[in-house]
């Protein structure tokens, strides 16, 4: 079974003082977590005390990216050594933000992804495809692509806490969701493309995570289907009780 995985990214949103203000908010709202993880994904800055905050509640803290080098002169890079020292123990690679305005590609995405598994950081790769690439018709081509070159180089081994958020980047931010029956439909694709690139047991194992315009009122059917293992959240995990609505879904 895989137990359900729901992430907050904050984006550019929220000081250490909000992340620990937010946490001390959210706490008393969540019920029990032995049955799902939650996690929030914050900015750098917020890494220390929010995982100081969150120190046994369950409540995974991440970064939303790292740089893939161990250290040295790139100015303004943050290693995953940093953020795994200073408390993160997931990192968001490849999201769509990243790739639209600050250069990531699939490459790049590879490179950090080897670089948050040698750190032991559960990686969280994000996939999908524009507006355009959807009317297209090459959601699923676009998809397998970045699957194929960000996961290169990734052994089933070094994939056992992979994690995939299919984020379609037409319903970020923007309201529109994708149906539970369109995602599916993708997630469902994945699985099969990460079976063939890793293997069944890891296909079966991987959790594939929906992020797009989550709200309090979707999630249960999103996470109904059967390949929707999660959520990647955005603007309504920045207030402690729709993201823990969120959490609870279906309790
Ligand atoms: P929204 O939930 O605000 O649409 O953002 C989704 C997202 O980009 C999460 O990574």
């Amino acid at each position: 079974m895989r137990k359900p995985f729901l992430a907050g990214n904050w984006k550019m949103y929220k000081t250490g003082t909000e992340a620990v203000e937010f946490i001390k908010a959210f706490v008393p709202l969540l019920g029990s977590l032995s049955d799902r993880e939650a996690a929030l994904g914050v900015p750098f800055t917020a890494i220390a005390q929010a995982a100081e905050a969150a120190q046994g509640t369950g409540i995974l803290i991440g970064s939303q990216n790292i740089y893939f080098e161990k250290e040295g002169a790139f100015t303004g890079e943050i290693s995953a050594g940093m953020v795994k020292a200073a408390g993160a123990s997931f990192v968001i690679l490849g999201h769509s933000e990243r790739r639209q305005f600050f250069g990531d590609t699939d490459l790049w995405v590879s490179k950090k992804l080897a670089a948050a598994v040698a750190m032991d950081l559960i990686p969280v790769v994000c996939v999908g495809e524009t507006l355009a690439q959807r009317e297209a018709g090459d959601a699923f081509k676009v998809i397998s692509g970045q699957l194929k070159n960000s996961l290169a180089g990734l052994t089933p081994d070094a994939a056992v806490k992979l994690i995939i958020a299919y984020e379609p980047v037409w319903a970020i931010g923007t309201g529109k969701t994708a149906s539970a029956a369109e995602a599916q439909e993708v997630h469902e694709h994945i699985r099969k493309e990460l079976s063939s690139l890793l293997g069944d047991k890891v296909a079966e194992a991987t959790r594939i995570l929906y992020g797009g315009s989550v709200k309090p009122d979707n999630v249960a059917s999103l996470l109904s289907q059967k390949d929707i293992d999660g959520a990647l959240v955005g603007g309504a995990a920045l207030k402690p009780d729709s993201f823990a609505q969120i959490v609870k879904f279906g309790g």
